[in-house]
């Protein structure tokens, strides 16, 4: 999804280098153009912008040089306007007066262009953040001041967004939030601001985190907050922010996929502390037992956690959850749910908006909802009035793997608390990741070179591996691009398996209990030339059926599915890095997805 970025400083000076790195720091959201804009204080904007790579566009263009008193970049991922030089952001007024770039969606984009056509406004692209901009033109040559156009603009704009503008004319850049992410940083002789967090972290840690509906104007040495509704001052205090930089770097490893792959154990292990200490878990475990209903919303491999979480309440504590992919919940649940019934919606991010969406219908009706969320201050986690963390430092990667294991993980807890089970059997957990990984590493580099042969391949799995072989075949078509399809291994027969040839590619997820049903799917397609792959603890009847076996370590029968997404992770890293690509930021993916 898109990012901005803006920084003002006390003079001018050098900043190319400074955007620069800055989007560099955005790129894990995804993109495919990225522009910069300086401006100075004799008025003058350079603005430079194409699609591409940050690098490859910030030397063509020769970003490097680019000098100014104020600076904005923005990485932009398409919704309105195709891919393009001219639909690229940032975008400047009719004048070349103001400069400004937008990151989230706005839906009345096209009705909003034809509005400045007719007013005489110059529309130069069909890109939503060039409307941002001239929704605040329109009334600064109406004679309204910048905060007061800002906010009739914000009057005009639909959707979720945040945007920041700036004009050749004063020596500030301003900003509005509505829906999507807006960090504010305060340095020493300067002020930036950000779409997220771990961007500012290298230039600053006196932070401001900005809210829905206010204005910030920086200023190099302050920053002002107002409230769109009235312009009154808004008082906060900027908070320090602790965490580590080593969660924002690669620390040794080729990737931040691999790297956060590798950080499932440590993060395991902190979420099950949490857990262990949280009194959130007792009010949302009280909830959830009286339901009427239990609902678990997501999307993506957030989803793949519903559904798995939802195995787990059935067979740990008899309790019936639906699982829901977040916008279906709309049409489907939402007409039936009331105040009886509970919903847990669940997001890595905080900001998906399918989820806040769904959230949104779920509390108009009344129901009582929780989150289940990554990042801390995320929109969902200021929504729900009752959230767990999922610990997990930053994911950069946009392929999910340590989040998705500790949402898991999260749900297992809570359906060991809602049986009354002892929990202190799940703390073996992250020992088990740390044995699964070291075992299954050299087996997956040895077998990934012959399935990389083919761009279509089938994961299976029943019961609580009916979710990991669905959760594998997203990771595989996320980052390699080949098709893969993940479904219940007994439904394979039901059509599916007239696609097998001679080594067709069929990787088999095993439980421990159900190891004879998905023999019975291995003979079906071995029979037929195919070639079965068993993910699977140690079993005589796995090796006498399949052609190979991805052996994990032995524990129970709910830990083992957390276990055998493990070799899928690796698996779709290893074929997407010999397949020339880049696991860590996929083509047309982002990692935060704001829109409809
Ligand atoms: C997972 O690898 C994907 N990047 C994607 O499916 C993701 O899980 C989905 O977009 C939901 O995101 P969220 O958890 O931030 O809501």
């Amino acid at each position: 999804m898109c990012g901005i970025f803006g920084i003002v400083k006390e003079k001018e000076e050098n900043l190319g280098p400074i955007l620069i790195q800055a989007a560099q720091r955005l790129t894990y959201r995804g993109y495919d153009s990225v522009g910069a804009a300086t401006l100075s204080r004799d008025g003058t904007i350079d603005l430079r912008k194409d699609i591409g790579r940050v690098d490859d566009v910030a030397a063509r263009y020769n970003f490097a040089e680019m000098r100014g008193q104020r600076g904005i970049t923005q990485l932009r991922w398409a919704t309105f306007g195709a891919p393009s030089q001219v639909n690229a952001q940032p975008h400047i007024d009719s004048d070349g007066e103001v400069v400004g770039a937008h990151n989230g969606n706005v839906v009345n984009n096209v009705e909003l262009r034809q509005q400045f056509i007719e007013e005489g406004l110059i529309v130069r692209s069909e890109n939503d953040g060039e409307t941002c901009v001239h929704a605040v033109e329109r009334y600064t040559k109406r004679g309204y001041d910048i905060i007061d156009a800002i906010r009739l603009a914000y009057g005009d704009l639909k959707g979720d967004y945040a945007f920041v503008i700036g004009q050749a004319s004063d020596d500030k850049l301003y900003a509005i939030k509505k829906g999507s992410g807006l960090v504010v940083g305060i340095g020493e002789g300067f002020t930036c601001l950000s779409s997220d967090l771990p961007s500012l972290l290298p230039l600053t840690r006196t932070i401001i985190r900005v809210q829905d509906g206010e204005i910030i104007t920086l200023h190099a040495d302050h920053v002002e907050l107002r409230s769109v509704k009235d312009g009154q001052p808004i008082e906060r205090e900027p908070e320090t922010v602790t965490e580590s930089m080593d969660a924002v770097q690669k620390g040794g490893y080729p990737h931040f996929m691999l790297k956060e792959i590798h950080e499932q154990p440590s993060v395991a292990r902190e979420l099950l502390h949490l857990l262990e200490d949280s009194g959130e878990v007792e009010t949302v475990l009280e909830k959830m037992k009286d339901a009427r209903h239990l609902y678990l919303v997501g999307c993506g491999t957030s989803y793949h956690a519903c559904l798995i979480g939802s195995v787990y309440f059935a067979q740990l504590a008899g309790r019936p959850a639906i699982p829901v992919l977040a916008p279906q919940f709309v049409p489907q649940y939402a007409p039936a749910v009331g105040h009886e019934d509970v919903g847990v919606f669940v997001s890595q991010s905080g900001e998906t908006k399918d989820v806040l969406t769904a959230l949104q219908t779920a509390e108009k009706r009344g129901m009582t909802s929780f989150g289940i969320a990554n990042v801390i201050g995320s929109t969902l986690t200021k929504a729900t009035s009752c959230w767990l963390p999922l610990c997990c430092g930053y994911e950069i990667s946009v392929p999910a793997t340590k989040t998705f294991t500790n949402q898991v993980i999260t749900f297992l807890y809570l359906a060991y608390r809602m049986a009354g089970r002892d929990t202190r059997e799940l703390m073996q957990i992250p020992d088990l990741m740390e044995q699964t990984i070291e075992m299954v590493a050299p087996q997956i580099e040895a077998i990934a070179p012959s399935l990389n042969e083919w761009n279509d391949l089938y994961t299976l799995g029943f019961g609580t591996t009916f979710p990991i072989a669905l959760e594998g075949a997203l990771k595989l078509k996320e980052i390699t691009y080949a098709h893969c399809e993940g479904m219940l291994s007994t439904e394979f027969k039901h059509g599916p398996l007239s696609a097998v040839v001679e080594d067709y590619p069929l990787i088999f997820v095993a439980g421990p209990e159900d190891v004879p049903l998905i023999v019975s799917g291995i003979n079906e397609v071995t029979c037929r030339g195919g070639r079965a792959i068993a993910i699977g603890e140690e079993d005589a009847r796995l090796h006498a059926n399949a052609d190979d076996v991805i052996v994990i370590p032995k524990s129970n029968p709910y830990i083992s599915p957390l276990l055998s997404v493990l070799p899928l992770q690796l698996l779709s890293y290893h074929m997407s890095v010999a397949r020339g690509y880049d696991p860590d930021f996929p083509r047309n993916l982002s990692k935060t997805l704001t829109v409809d």
